[in-house]
């Protein structure tokens, strides 16, 4: 007997793809079959799932029929090109890439910040850029205390956050940097990677803003549903292998809220879990970071350059709350919502 929905997941092979099919086990996302979907290069590529080899099979226009929910991590031009037919065949798309973020009718969603979007009537649902999530997991909880007028962020971006191939790079690098006889042949791309940093490697537009900095500027404000809020990002990648670290000071319009105030609206509040050891020096690091679900904040402290102002420092793993596990928390929701609608919507499992 199943008791579950027909998943697909698009990009399954990648890094954000690879924390799906851990995540539906972990979590017990009632999956009932399960498609893996990916380009034609890794057709017939098994993947484990729950103790079984799933066969990956190549991302088509058809590959959606009687899918439930299809999940998208597969770059903004596939999704651009296969979500509308993923809806056609009445599918839930929640959609990791950029194709439909900015798209006025689109629901750009952090369940913890503006779950309300999500309902059974709405089929399509973007999951913002990674760096933003991360910020707004953190920053949200302090909206009670005062209204928020200006953000100043800067990352500290890992190797993850650039895919499978950026993480095998920076391992490459680093390897060929104490041993060049390891045969590594550096990806020109971008700068020297392995004991360095260098600014986002995304095209720089007309403000002299890279297009990450961008997005986060232009998502946050769309998440927030705060148009004028003032917002200024520096992305910068680190060689870090997974989870993106910010440092966020938070300008209020009055007076800034006390040390203690912050910890206070931090506590408790979802997806995120304090590290704020002033006597120890103990703060969020990528490494604690990694593999948990929740955004790390620490280092809260009064600017002393500006009285009305906060900063911090937070550390998220991009690859489950700045991708994958937000995806599948809009998923959850939206099981939820079908399951207590009054009009008793479609989406049942078989049962
Ligand atoms: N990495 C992050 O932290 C992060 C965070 C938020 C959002 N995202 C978004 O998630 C998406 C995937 O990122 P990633 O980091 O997981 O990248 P990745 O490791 O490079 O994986 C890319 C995935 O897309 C698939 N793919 C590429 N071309 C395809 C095609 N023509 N048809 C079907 N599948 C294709 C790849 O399949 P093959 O293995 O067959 O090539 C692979 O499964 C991107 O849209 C990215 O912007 C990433």
């Amino acid at each position: 007997v199943s008791s579950g929905y027909s998943v697909a997941v698009v990009g399954a092979t990648g890094a954000v793809g690879g924390e799906f099919l851990r995540l539906f086990e972990e979590r017990g996302f009632p999956v009932d079959s399960l498609r893996l979907l990916a380009s034609e290069r890794s057709v017939g590529k098994k993947l484990p799932y729950k103790g079984r080899e799933l066969t990956v099979e190549e991302a088509t226009p058809e590959s959606f029929g009687g899918v439930d929910f299809a999940f998208f991590s597969a770059g903004a031009s596939r999704s651009k090109l296969l979500v509308p037919e993923a809806l056609k065949a009445g599918a839930y798309v929640i959609d990791n890439s950029s194709a439909f973020r900015m798209d006025p009718d689109v629901a750009l969603v952090v369940p913890e910040v503006n779950g309300n979007l999500i309902n059974p009537e709405r089929k399509l649902y973007a999951v913002p850029n990674c760096t933003a999530i991360i910020l707004l997991v953190a920053v949200n909880p302090l909206r009670k205390l005062g209204t928020i007028e200006r953000l100043i962020v800067s990352t500290y971006q890992s190797a993850s956050g650039g895919g499978a191939a950026m993480m095998r790079e920076l391992e490459g690098q680093t390897k060929a940097a104490l041993d060049v006889s390891s045969g590594h042949e550096r990806n020109t791309a971008f700068p020297p990677y392995a004991f360095n940093l260098f600014s986002h490697n995304t095209p720089i537009n007309e403000h002299g803003y890279n297009d990450e900095e961008w997005k986060v500027i232009g998502e946050t404000r769309k998440i927030l549903s705060m148009p004028a809020l003032r917002v200024n990002v520096t992305c910068v990648r680190v060689p870090v292998l997974r989870a993106h670290s910010e440092s966020v000071t938070v300008e209020f319009a009055g007076p800034a809220p006390t040390d203690a105030e912050i910890r206070a609206a931090l506590q408790g509040a979802p997806g995120v879990t304090i590290v704020d050891d002033r006597i120890n020096n103990r703060f969020p690091t990528p490494a604690d970071a990694s593999g948990q679900g929740d955004v790390l904040v620490g280092r809260i402290r009064q600017d002393v350059s500006n009285d009305h102002a906060v900063s911090m420092f937070i550390a998220g793993d991009q690859l489950l709350k700045g991708a994958a596990l937000n995806a599948v928390q809009i998923a959850e929701r939206i099981v939820e919502v079908c399951r207590t609608s009054k009009s008793g919507h479609a989406l049942t499992a078989t049962s």
